[in-house]
């Protein structure tokens, strides 16, 4: 189980748990499950919509 924090200057951070090694979801579509605000495009890695920052901590 990881836990995976989303952050952003206009929303209050949330913390979900994503479960570790399942390959099979994408930091996307956990956020999209959690109701996370991030914009999207193709849900596929080309068009880069989606990218988003590591945070330094
Ligand atoms: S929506 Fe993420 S790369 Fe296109």
């Amino acid at each position: 189980m990881a836990l995976i924090t989303f952050s952003s200057p206009l929303h209050k951070d949330k913390t979900v748990y994503a479960v570790a090694g399942s390959h099979t979801q994408t930091i996307l579509a956990l956020a999209k499950e959690h109701h996370i605000p991030i914009d999207f495009g193709c849900q596929e890695g080309n068009c880069g919509t989606c990218l988003v920052a590591k945070s330094p901590h």
